[in-house]
C-alpha cells in the first residue's frame, strides 16, 4: 500500500512549488480554452463573471417554476454525472449541489466520509480521486485540509481524464461557492436599492477561521465604492493576507470589537459562527462569544434596508426570533445556493446559451 502511495507522490513531483505560488500567478491553471474550468479560489471570478453569473441563476430560477421549464433544465446535461466527494460534515453546500446537478439532469455518486472508501485500505487521496474521475465528468470536493480541491485538480490536469474539481469548503482556507452565493443573495436583496456598489458591509464574529468571509471578502474587488467592517473579538481578527489583498485594490476596512456601534451605519450584517472544529485547545471549544450575537432587540438599531445574513449552520450568533423580520435573508440565502451552483455547472459544461435562448 505504502509503495503505491509512493508511486503516486513521485508522479505528481512539483506540487509543493505550485502550492506555493501566488494565486493571481495559477489561476490560468484553472481554466480550459479560456473559460473557468476547476473552481478553486474567489479570486477566479471577475466582475463581468459576477454579474452573467447572477443572471443565469436568476434565468433557471424563473424556468424552474414551471413543468415545461423544469424539463428543459432537466434535458440539458443528462449525459454527464458528478461526484461529490464530502469528507467533512456539510448540509447546505451538499444538498445544494445535489439538488442543482438534478436539475440540470445530471446524475450524482456521493461519498461523504474516507471511512467508507477504499482510502481504509491505504489508497492515497491522488488515487482516490483518479478512480473517482473515471466514472463521472464534474467532482465536488469538501475537505478538512486547506490546499485539498486545489491539489485534487492539480493532479487531474496531468491525467488523461482532467475532468473540473469544484471546491466545496478547504478548511478554513476559501469556499468559493458560497462567495458566489453570498454576492448573489446580496445583490438580489439590493435590488431596489441601487444594488451591492457603494455599501457598507459587517462581517461579524470568527473572521480568522472563516473560510466563507475570506472568500466574500476577496470578491469586494469587484464591487465600486464597497466598505468593510471587520467586526470580532481580538482572538478572531480577519488575517494579514485579507488585510493586505484590501489594501492592494483600495478597499476601505475597519477593524472593531463593538458590534452595536456599526449597526445603524451599515447595510449588510454578515453573522458567523465560532469555527470551533479548528480550536487548537479543549477550551477553544467553549467560546460564545456574545457581545458578538445578533440580538431581536437589535433589530431596532439597523437600517430599514439593511440585509442580516449567516452562511449557516447557526448555533447561538442570531436568536431565532430574528427569523420573523423581512430584513433576516439567510434562509433566502441558503436557497440562493443552489440556483447559483447550477448557473456555475451549466457554465461549466457550456449549456448557457440553450438556457439564454428561453428568454429571447
Ligand atoms: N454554508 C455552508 O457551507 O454550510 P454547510 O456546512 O452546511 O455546507
Amino acid at each position: 500500500m505504502e509503495r503505491y502511495a509512493e508511486q503516486t507522490q513521485q508522479e505528481f513531483e512539483g506540487w509543493e512549488e505550485f502550492y506555493s505560488k501566488m494565486v493571481d500567478e495559477k489561476l490560468d491553471h484553472f481554466k480550459s480554452e479560456g473559460r473557468l474550468f476547476d473552481i478553486i479560489y474567489a479570486q477566479q471570478f471577475d466582475r463581468e463573471f459576477l454579474d452573467y453569473l447572477c443572471n443565469l441563476a436568476d434565468m433557471i430560477r424563473g424556468l424552474a417554476k414551471t413543468k415545461m421549464g423544469q424539463e428543459k433544465l432537466r434535458n440539458l446535461l443528462p449525459h454527464k454525472r458528478a461526484m461529490l466527494y464530502f469528507v467533512q460534515p456539510s448540509t447546505r453546500t451538499f444538498l445544494s449541489f445535489q439538488t442543482a446537478c438534478y436539475i440540470l439532469g445530471l446524475s450524482v455518486s456521493e461519498t461523504r466520509g474516507t471511512t467508507t472508501s477504499s482510502e481504509v485500505k491505504g489508497e492515497s487521496p491522488e488515487d482516490t480521486i483518479r478512480t473517482f474521475a473515471s466514472y463521472v465528468d464534474l467532482i465536488v470536493c469538501r475537505h478538512p485540509q486547506a490546499g485539498f480541491a486545489e491539489k485534487m485538480a492539480w493532479v487531474l490536469n496531468q491525467t488523461e481524464r482532467p475532468v473540473p474539481v469544484l471546491n466545496g469548503g478547504s478548511g478554513p482556507d476559501q469556499h468559493p461557492t458560497q462567495a458566489l452565493l453570498d454576492i448573489y443573495t446580496l445583490e438580489r436583496e439590493f435590488y431596489n436599492v441601487g444594488g451591492l456598489d457603494g455599501k457598507k458591509i459587517a462581517m461579524v464574529g470568527d473572521l480568522r477561521r472563516g473560510r466563507t468571509v475570506r472568500s466574500l471578502s476577496y470578491l469586494m474587488k469587484n464591487y465600486k465604492d464597497v466598505e468593510l467592517y471587520f467586526v470580532s473579538p481580538d482572538i478572531f481578527r480577519m488575517k494579514d493576507d485579507i488585510k493586505s489583498f484590501l489594501e492592494k485594490h483600495n478597499i476601505p476596512f475597519h477593524e472593531t470589537d463593538d458590534f452595536e456601534s456599526i449597526m445603524p451605519t451599515v447595510d449588510a450584517i454578515y453573522m458567523t459562527r465560532i469555527q470551533d472544529e479548528y480550536a487548537e485547545s479543549p477550551s477553544g471549544k467553549a467560546e460564545t462569544h456574545p457581545e458578538f450575537h445578533f440580538k431581536t432587540k437589535h433589530l431596532a438599531m439597523i437600517q430599514p434596508h439593511c440585509v442580516i445574513l449567516h452562511p449557516l449552520p447557526r448555533r447561538y450568533e442570531i436568536e431565532v426570533t430574528v427569523d420573523k423580520d423581512p430584513r433576516a435573508a439567510y434562509w433566502r440565502q441558503e436557497r440562493c445556493g443552489m440556483w447559483i451552483r447550477a448557473a456555475l455547472i451549466a457554465h461549466i459544461f457550456g449549456v448557457e446559451q440553450e438556457i439564454s435562448n428561453e428568454f429571447s
